[in-house]
């Protein structure tokens, strides 16, 4: 119940952070997913982030067109071939966007509602900015105010090798309640298309999210069972 509006319910929504790592198919697949879920969303994509964007898909995002730059990015798979899935379940009603440098915006506050919010993918830039609680802009804003407030905070950190430097931000990030989910795709899922692997990682994000998914098919104690059963997302596919 929302007290301001009795007899509305409070829009609490997931904050989706996009940092400037590789990955952006994972940022795709976890908004689909959270959309499908019937959550709401908060979208923050940093400046970075705009240029993996532009690298990986050929989509421009912009604040003003970012509704249209959106649509055409989630209808797009990993493969950059249409996603029926995404076409089919993208109501962008549920999305707000708030700019990257816009540090007034809702989710720089403790008192906005939120579940909590995942950074995904995650740049090396990013876990340090959050594990030092430096507050560049305000997706960094946004996940210290998601781990002061002991909410749920999932950062998908892209990048290999690690140095030492990274691992300690990472262990800080541990410490301080967050789930560190390296982007890191498993092949027992029965993965036969690129998308699959991306499914993996974004459904392993809304695990620890607590949001129910079905990107991936989970393991059920059978050995080479992945090889035998058809995977969720292209299940019509001849080429899987
Ligand atoms: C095309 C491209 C790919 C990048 N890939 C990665 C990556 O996989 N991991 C990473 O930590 N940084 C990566 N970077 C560097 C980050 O974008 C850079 O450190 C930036 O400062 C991150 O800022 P942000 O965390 O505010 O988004 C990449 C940059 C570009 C342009």
């Amino acid at each position: 119940m929302n007290p301001a509006n009795p007899g509305r319910t409070a829009r609490t929504p997931w904050i989706v952070g996009v940092s400037g790592a590789s990955g952006t198919p994972y940022a795709a697949a976890v908004l689909r997913a959270l959309l499908a879920a019937g959550e709401s969303v908060d979208l923050v994509v940093s400046r970075a982030a705009r240029l993996t964007l532009l690298d990986e898909t050929g989509i421009g995002f912009r604040d003003a067109h970012w509704r249209s730059d959106l649509r055409a990015w989630l209808a797009r798979g990993a493969d950059g071939k249409p996603d029926t899935f995404a076409a089919e379940s993208a109501d962008l009603g549920a999305v707000r966007h708030w700019a990257a440098g816009d540090l007034a915006a809702g989710p720089s506050s403790g008192s906005y509602p939120v579940k909590g919010m995942l950074i995904v993918p995650a740049s090396t830039a990013c876990v340090a900015g959050v594990a030092l609680g430096l507050s560049k802009d305000l997706l960094q804003r946004a996940a210290s105010v998601t781990l002061k407030e002991g909410r749920r905070l999932v950062v998908a950190v892209r990048e290999t090798p690690l140095n030492g430097q990274t691992l300690r931000h990472l262990v800080a990030l541990d410490e301080a309640g967050a789930t560190v989910l390296p982007a890191s795709p498993a092949f027992y899922a029965g993965a036969t298309h690129i998308q699959d692997l991306v499914d993996f990682v974004a459904g392993r994000a809304l695990d620890a999210a607590g949001v129910p998914h079905t990107l991936y098919r989970r393991w059920e104690g059978d050995l080479g069972g992945g090889r035998t059963t058809t995977h969720t997302h292209y299940p019509n596919s001849a080429e899987g």
